[in-house]
């Protein structure tokens, strides 16, 4: 079966898709998955934050920017291989790669901050996955998730009720990361919350929201998965 293709993507800068990408590509893989994280952000700050380590990193971070709007070709070649892919897209909706890897992915994870804004800022993403949906891939589904909450927050709820109201096709996750300094720290050291071998403050309530994360995902993989064999 090829690889379970997850796009993280915010047309919105800064909202914490390189951080979760790459800390739930090595959550996967400590889980035992082999997971490839594939890099579309012409920035290439996935593959500058796995190289720039005192050790590297064990999943396999590569840079597919420079395929542009062949992007998803690639991706294809990579499904083979692996488990798991995950893509770190770039933060720019007019970036033509952002499309073509919804167009061959099985998911969009779509982060954002924890606030109505967050969200209206974040409407142009969500209706991008839902064109691509209409057009090209009809099995591509999504989720957004709460990227950087601060202390206690009752933005969820009125999230909630927003996303209600819009009627978007698209669902938030359970889970939600916290913002901590220690995201950051990693960041700068070149490895991930799985990876990390040094004890530092807030690493082991990092460690276990990103696992969070990826069994919430996981459950959704496994529903999907189901349906696939069911369907062929
Ligand atoms: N939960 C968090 N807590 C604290 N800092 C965070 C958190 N998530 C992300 N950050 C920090 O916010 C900054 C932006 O995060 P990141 O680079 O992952 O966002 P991005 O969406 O990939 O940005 P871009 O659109 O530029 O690619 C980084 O400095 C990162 O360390
Ligand atoms: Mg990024």
């Amino acid at each position: 079966m090829p690889a379970f293709t997850i796009a993280v993507a915010n047309q919105k800068g800064g909202v914490g898709k390189t951080t979760l990408s790459l800390n739930l590509a090595s959550a996967f893989q400590a889980g035992g998955s082999e997971v490839a994280l594939v890099d579309a952000d012409p920035q290439n700050t996935s593959l500058r934050w796995a190289t720039s380590g005192a050790e590297p990193l064990q999943v396999s971070v590569t840079s597919l920017a420079p395929a542009g709007e062949k992007i998803g070709n690639e991706i294809r070649k990579l499904q083979t291989k692996y488990d798991l892919i995950l893509v770190d897209c770039p933060g720019n909706l007019e970036d033509p790669r952002t499309p073509e890897v919804l167009k061959v992915a099985d998911f969009c994870l779509i982060p954002m901050g924890p606030s109505p804004a967050d969200l209206f800022s974040t409407m142009a993403m969500i209706r991008e996955v839902a064109n691509v949906r209409r057009r090209v891939n009809p099995e591509l589904a999504s989720a957004l998730m709460l990227n950087n909450i601060n202390g206690k927050t009752r933005m969820r709820e009125e999230i909630m009720t927003l996303l209600r109201e819009q009627d978007v096709g698209t669902y938030l996750f359970a889970s939600q990361i916290a913002q901590r300094e220690i995201y950051r720290q990693i960041f700068a050291l070149g490895t991930t919350a799985h990876e990390c071998k040094r004890y530092m403050r807030g690493i082991k309530e990092a460690r276990a929201e990103i696992e969070g994360l990826a069994v919430e995902l996981s459950q959704y993989i496994a529903q999907s998965r189901a349906k696939r064999v069911v369907n062929e």
